[in-house]
């Protein structure tokens, strides 16, 4: 299964396997994994789901659809590589994923 490490903004790093087909909020969200709201539940209508995908994973995690980009602009200290994790889907070529967690999504 593909592993994914989320790194929260106090730099504690959780890496856990998430199924493919699976968002990388759901992974974060039934790993326990700590800092991600998602107070939308997936539908891409919140922002608080938002995360930083490391610089040598932004290809393979592709760009935000137009719906992600307006979403986004509601989320706090939005950087180039802000994705909301509900919109990357896990897949076997984003094993290795590493991104990183706001200090807050509200
Ligand atoms: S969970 Fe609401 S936008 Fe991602």
């Amino acid at each position: 299964m593909p592993k994914i490490t989320y790194i929260e903004h106090g730099g504690t790093e959780h890496v856990v396997e998430v199924r493919p087909g699976l968002s990388v909020m759901e992974g974060a969200v039934k790993n326990n994994v700590p800092g991600i709201d998602a107070d939308c539940g997936g539908a891409c209508a919140c922002a608080t789901c938002h995360v930083y995908v490391d610089e040598a994973w932004r290809e393979k995690a592709g760009s935000p659809s137009a719906m992600e980009e307006s979403m986004l602009d509601f989320a706090e200290n939005v950087e180039p590589n802000s994705r909301l994790s509900c919109q990357i889907k896990v897949s076997d070529t984003l094993d290795g994923l590493v991104v990183r967690l706001p200090e807050s999504q509200h």
